[in-house]
């Protein structure tokens, strides 16, 4: 039975699952981590809340960066032209660096960041993606961690936005086609 939010939305992922499911993540990190720092690297603006939250469920020595890439919005993005736009404020040679991501979904974003942190020696790099659309990716690329994997839908909320609204709900809800906005 699906769910309606108080704006008439439909509810993808409740906020009880997102959270249960932010912690499964955060014990398999952790696990993963063995005791080590992280940094963990949000791509604004859709993971913020993620990272906040799945920083909380990790039980290791954890410092934050952010990134921003340029959002010529989907059309010119699957042309392949990501560009940096806020780099990275504290070197990442030799940590252990996990980027946390709202949505993977052409994979052009993150194989872009990958490429260029890789550069930096990073100790490890992993990525940790709340949602992936594996049926969009036009590039080869996974995340280490996934919290659900789901088809090509168009999601809004929980840090997710339709022309940088909705970012605040805090379920996942579908954006119906034919909203009223
Ligand atoms: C979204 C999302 C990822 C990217 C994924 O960001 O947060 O960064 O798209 O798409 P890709 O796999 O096709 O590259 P968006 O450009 O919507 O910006 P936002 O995070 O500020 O909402």
């Amino acid at each position: 039975m699906s769910t309606i939010t108080d704006q008439d939305l439909e509810v993808l992922y409740t906020r009880q699952q997102i959270a249960e499911r932010i912690a499964e993540m955060g014990a398999e990190i952790t696990r993963d981590l063995n005791g080590e720092k992280v940094v963990l690297v949000g791509v604004l603006k859709g993971a913020a809340i993620f990272l906040a939250d799945l920083a909380r469920t990790l039980q290791v020595d954890a410092t934050f960066d952010f990134v921003a890439v340029s959002s010529y919005g989907k059309g010119q993005r699957s042309s392949g032209a990501v560009k940096l736009i806020k780099d990275l404020d504290e070197p990442i040679e030799g940590k252990n660096v996990l980027i946390v991501e709202d949505i993977l979904d052409t994979g052009l974003t993150l194989a872009y960041l990958r490429k260029i942190f890789l550069q930096h020696r990073p100790k490890t790099l992993r990525i940790a993606a709340l949602l992936d659309k594996p049926s969009r990716r036009m590039e080869k690329i996974d995340a280490d961690y996934v919290g659900f994997s789901i088809p090509n839908l168009f999601v809004i909320g929980y840090g997710m936005d339709y022309a940088e609204r909705y970012r605040n709900l805090p379920d996942i809800c579908l954006m119906a086609p034919g909203h009223p906005e």
